[in-house]
């Protein structure tokens, strides 16, 4: 049996009224490439978080790292072990430029007062040539892409010594192409024996880079396998215990007025030309890479950024949109893609993150909030998105990754939308909890609210959309019925386009 980096025994985390971890059994070997695989709430990030330290087991748990046992494992230890964490929501310093977040523990560990730029840009220039990037040094974090900062705070963990470098949901918001490059990063820091814990809700990406996956289901192991034992469909069961089927969504060709048109919108470099129409009921994907302007499309529809020319219509009836009020008020929903950012008010409680958009409804005669119907309310679309959290006055930050983006699309469904912008709606959320969030899609759709899904996973699409179109540089290049094609040739028409 290969050496050891990590054992693990009988480690649980129990938080207020909610068993994280389950007396887990866990072992990574060295230079080994592990998955780890469950759904929204499995205890996969509690289970990192103890790794490194940030998070203490409860009573019983024994840890060893290189055949070291410790006592009070923390923090330091994992440091001083070369562990290294890409946390799920990045921790980044917004305010920082990409140099100095890629250098930033570097430039603490050299403990030298005076701090050299060209130290600083060096050290960034390189962590980016190692996995073959470039994002402008002098940047600041906050206005880069979900895409880019997952790429810098990527860099960042290469700059130090690494021997264990743990990836939380590392791919979310990035393309193929940038995948690729990772792995090819992975498979390179392997042959220097550093090893790699990878989590993601792709699963043909974990089967792809990991040759063990180790699966948590409820805060409990199922087990630890080789990927070559396992498939998609396999791991899904392992993780659900239940069987994901796909059927097409397919309508009738749709008539009378369009609930939104769009006529040759255009906006200096972020789309041109853009025409299309959206009819009740219709779920229309828009797919195409990353930068493609799928993005700032949504946004000018949504009142964020303005189009410089063309007409919105809705109902046939020419409009603007010169804020997001404007945009609501036309009954326009949207899901951002950056939903920690955009979409919640972290400290809040989940309750209120979901009524923040519908106050206005929830007031009685008397002005004051309804109370019951406030309750009602919450407890309904908790209920329908399967929504896991100990209490509704959990703050939501308290909730696991895929959970607090079920909150925000709670808060949008809510709002009533007619026309429904859904940017990236299943970002980081497990295979589960996926076909239950394209579910309600589906129902709104046929509710006959008209909803514009934005992925770039064209699976996700082309399961779900009765229309697909393709952007590429600013452009629709393309458009697909999905009743009339297949996913192959969408994806061939991608790959030959970019
Ligand atoms: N600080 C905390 N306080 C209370 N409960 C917590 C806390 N952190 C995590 N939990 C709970 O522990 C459970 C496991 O959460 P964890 O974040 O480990 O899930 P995960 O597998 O990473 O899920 P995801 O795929 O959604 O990121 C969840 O039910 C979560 O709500
Ligand atoms: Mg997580």
């Amino acid at each position: 049996m290969a050496d050891l980096f990590l054992s693990m025994k009988s480690v649980s985390k129990r938080y207020t009224g909610v068993q994280a971890l389950d007396r887990i059994d866990f072992e990574i070997s060295k230079g080994e490439i592990h998955g780890l695989v469950g759904e929204n709430g499995s205890g996969k990030s509690t289970l990192i978080k103890i790794i490194s330290g940030v998070e203490q087991p409860d009573e019983g748990a024994r840890i060893e790292i290189e055949g070291q046992a410790f006592k009070h494992y923390q923090s330091i230890d994992s440091i001083l072990k070369g562990i290294e964490v890409i946390y799920q929501d990045l921790s980044l310093f917004p305010n920082l430029t990409v140099a100095e977040n890629i250098s930033l523990s570097q430039t603490i560990a050299s403990r030298s007062r005076f701090i050299s730029w060209r130290r600083v840009n060096d050290i960034a220039e390189r962590a980016m040539a190692r996995i073959g990037i470039q994002i402008p040094l002098d940047e600041m974090v906050n206005d880069l892409s979900i895409a880019d900062q997952q790429l810098v705070a990527i860099c960042r963990a290469l700059t130090s010594d690494v021997k264990l470098l743990i990836l939380d949901e590392p791919t979310t918001a990035l393309t193929k192409k940038e995948v690729e490059a990772l792995f090819t990063v992975i498979k390179d820091l392997q042959s220097k024996e550093i090893t790699t814990l990878f989590v993601s809700h792709k699963l043909n990406e974990v089967l792809q880079i990991a040759e063990r996956v180790t699966i948590l289901r409820d805060g409990k192991k199922i087990g630890t396998f080789p990927s070559r034992d396992l498939t998609d469909e396999r791991l899904t069961f392992l993780m659900t215990g239940e069987k994901v089927e796909y059927s097409p969504y397919e309508i009738e060709e749709p008539q009378g007025v369009p609930l939104l048109e769009v006529r040759r919108l255009s906006k200096r470099g972020n789309f041109k030309d853009i025409n299309f129409k959206l009819f009740p009921g219709e779920i229309l994907g828009i797919t195409g890479l990353l930068g493609s302007g799928r993005t700032e499309l949504a946004q000018a529809l949504f009142g964020m950024n303005r189009a410089e020319s063309g007409d919105i219509l809705i109902q046939g009836r020419k409009i603007t949109i010169r804020s997001v009020q404007e945009a609501m008020s036309q009954g326009i929903g949207y899901v951002p893609e950056n939903r920690m950012v955009q979409g919640l008010v972290m400290q809040q409680s989940v309750a209120n993150n979901i009524v923040i958009t519908i106050l206005h409804r929830l007031i009685n005669k008397l002005k004051m909030i309804d109370r019951n119907k406030k309750k009602d309310c919450i407890n309904s679309r908790i209920e329908e998105l399967s929504i896991r959290t100990p209490a509704t006055d959990a703050a939501v930050q308290t909730l696991s990754g895929g959970n607090q983006q079920r909150v925000v699309l709670a808060k949008w469904i809510g709002t009533d939308p007619k026309i429904f912008i859904m940017d990236g709606p299943t970002i980081g959320i497990d295979v589960a909890a996926k076909s239950s969030i394209h579910e309600i899609i589906r129902n709104l759709a046929i509710q006959g609210v008209g909803i514009i899904v934005i992925s770039d996973e064209v699976s996700e699409v082309f399961h779900n959309c009765n229309r697909i179109m393709v952007m590429h540089k600013g452009r629709i290049i393309a458009e697909f019925n999905t009743s009339r094609t297949s996913e192959e040739e969408i994806q061939d028409y991608i790959n030959m386009a970019s």
